[in-house]
């Protein structure tokens, strides 16, 4: 809704597989944002299989937003979109309410690239927000320098090197957290939780701040 609200050059599909809430969703849609036969449809609603979306009909590039799922969900909706359809021309807007390394495991078997990646911390909790594309060369010959496709990696890379105050203490205070969770998992006799412990040690920030 945000998206409609800025007004974006781009039409809006939401994208749900139960009636009662695409069909709460329309009506409000319908009260902001009134589609009338004079204006081209900024959205549309599917009450669908997200595998089944018709995405290939539409032509352009498309932006795939998987958001407010834990990271299990996420990786099995991106799955099945990227199975049905893997030469569309689909870039992924990925955040994961928890599990983002799941997400990321994926994002490599897989073999997508991180367009860009950044830490939003809402209400004490911290989500990994992931741009990622199949098809890196697509985004090599752009002229936007700012992105350069990188392979998806485990533990993030672009926001361990942050650019504003702001995110270099958002990164502290996450590496802190996490490093803290998997050192309560080891000491309570998880077996796999040494690797991670040693994993998110050797995680070094590397500060770039823009001036
Ligand atoms: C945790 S809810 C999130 C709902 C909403 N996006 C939000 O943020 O409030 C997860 C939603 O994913 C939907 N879902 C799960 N698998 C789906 C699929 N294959 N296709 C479409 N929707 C799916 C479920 O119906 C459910 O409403």
């Amino acid at each position: 809704m945000t998206l409609l609200f800025n007004k974006i050059d781009a039409q809006v599909h939401f994208v749900d597989i139960v009636p009662e809430l695409m069909d709460k969703l329309e009506q409000q849609l319908q009260q902001y944002f009134p589609i009338t036969p004079d204006l081209p449809d900024t959205w549309k609603v599917h009450c669908i299989d997200v595998a089944k979306l018709p995405i290939e009909a539409h032509e352009g590039r498309h932006l795939v937003i998987i958001s407010g799922v834990g990271g299990d969900l996420t990786s099995e909706l991106l799955n099945a979109i990227h199975q049905s359809k893997p030469c569309a021309n689909i870039d992924y807007l990925l955040c994961p309410a928890n599990r983002p390394q799941y997400v990321r495991r994926t994002l490599i078997e897989l073999g997508f690239y991180c367009l860009e990646e950044q830490l939003v911390e809402e209400n004490k909790r911290y989500y990994e927000v992931l741009t990622v594309s199949a098809d890196a060369e697509r985004w090599g010959s752009t002229s936007d320098s700012a992105i350069s496709p990188q392979p998806v990696s485990l533990l993030g890379d672009k926001f361990w090197q942050p650019r504003t105050p702001e995110a270099l203490d958002i990164a502290t205070r996450y590496r802190q957290q996490t490093l803290a969770h998997y050192q309560r998992m080891q000491r309570s006799g998880d077996p796999q939780a040494a690797k991670m412990v040693e994993a998110w040690e050797r995680i070094a920030i590397q500060q770039t701040l823009d001036v």
